[in-house]
């Protein structure tokens, strides 16, 4: 009798004083494995007389039933204990940020390319593109450029090596070589009756922005820029629809409605008459505004297409007439946006990106749209 009680104050305090889940598993094979106490206890159950076993067997069963359950109950303890210790050293606080990932932007001069295709498609203008590499006479005979045509010194072209025949392709120095592609295709779809222009609308309405080369470099000029330049071919059109879309990109463009624009007579080889178009504009606290002032400020050349522009592409200036004209996407993205070293834009300098750039979810939009 002492012998048991004085085996299950020794158990208990074992289990009270294990303090893991191991030492808890020592003790139950101590006490209940196949040579614990408690079980030696029980084998001795077998050879007892039959009254003796009446009145251990109560007590032996019963002090493995009270150690089998101060042992689940240490356990199920530590095993809280230590589930709560893991959370509170696992916890996380779902309220911190996340650590900022990169994030790209838009270059000024993808952004202000989807701004003038956007302004001239509600104008009802496509896009048109060509090659980089272009052939001397699309680049600039065609333009009514012949090879000893002085205007040549004007473009610093790039020339790759003459070939078997002695001709040499160029860098384009213009994306006018993209009209006369164009013209050159509808002029033949019209021959072959694939076009049929009977009535009074437009057959060409395109324009064409891209990159383009000249050799030359300092802060307002790099050997690659970007031009879009515009088209409109079709019967009767003259000046006037030339200033009233000009006047609409421009106050499209730059977002003002009050825009006082001046055409100065000019000469390009492939338009006549042709023009400078000029905004009037007021330099302030290092910004320009654009609209109204004292200044001019020269954005494009325009003007009617040449007749001899229209032969070479086989279109009959009896027949079709139009404008077009030409400018800087570089130089419009930095009168717009505020940049003053043309050089920059093509750094990849990503400190120059990140303040100049757009981010793709806070695109300036043109708020009006043309014609608002
Ligand atoms: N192609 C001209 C240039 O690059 C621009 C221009 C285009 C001028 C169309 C008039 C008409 O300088």
């Amino acid at each position: 009798m002492t012998d048991i009680a004085a085996l299950e104050a020794e158990l208990t305090a074992a289990i009270g004083a294990a303090s893991t889940l191991q030492e808890i598993e020592d003790v139950r094979v101590r006490a209940l494995g196949k040579s614990g106490s408690v079980t030696a206890l029980l084998k001795t159950l077998g050879k007892l007389s039959p009254e003796e076993r009446q009145e251990k067997g109560p007590l032996f069963n019963g002090l493995r039933e009270r150690v089998t359950n101060l042992l689940a109950e240490r356990k199920a303890a530590l095993e809280e204990a230590a589930l709560n210790a893991r959370l509170a050293s696992e916890r996380s606080d779902v309220t911190l940020m996340p650590p900022a990932s990169p994030k790209g932007s838009i270059h000024p001069i993808s952004q202000v390319m989807d701004e003038l295709t956007e302004i001239f498609a509600d104008l009802g203008f496509s896009v048109a593109e060509g090659p980089e590499i272009e052939t001397d006479w699309h680049n600039f005979t065609a333009l009514n450029i012949p090879p000893e045509h002085p205007a040549r010194a004007m473009h610093d072209t790039f020339y790759f090596p003459e070939d078997a025949k002695g001709e040499r392709l160029v860098l384009r120095t213009h994306t006018s070589p993209v009209q006369v592609r164009t013209m050159v295709d509808v002029a033949e779809a019209l021959k072959s009756g694939k076009l049929k222009a009977d009535g009074e609308g437009d057959i060409i309405r395109i324009i064409a922005p891209g990159r383009v080369y000249r050799s030359d470099s300092d802060a307002t000029h790099t050997p690659m820029f970007h031009q879009v330049e515009g088209l409109v071919i079709g019967k009767g059109i003259h000046m006037g629809h030339l200033k009233w879309t000009l006047e609409t990109f421009v106050k499209a463009f730059f977002e003002v409605d009050a825009i006082t624009m001046r055409l100065r007579p000019s000469y390009f080889p492939f338009t006549e008459p042709s023009a400078e178009v000029d905004v009037q504009c007021q330099w302030g606290n290092g910004e320009l505004k654009v609209g109204e002032g004292s200044d001019w400020l020269e954005i494009l050349g325009c003007g009617m297409v040449n007749n001899r522009v229209l032969e070479y592409c086989g279109l009959d200036p009896n027949e079709w007439q139009g404008f077009a004209f030409g400018c800087g996407i570089d130089r419009l993205a930095m009168l717009k946006y505020g940049m003053t070293d043309l050089r920059a834009f093509f750094d990849a300098d990503l400190r120059w990106l990140r303040h100049y750039g757009f981010s793709f979810l806070d695109v300036p939009t043109l708020s009006g749209g043309v014609g608002a």
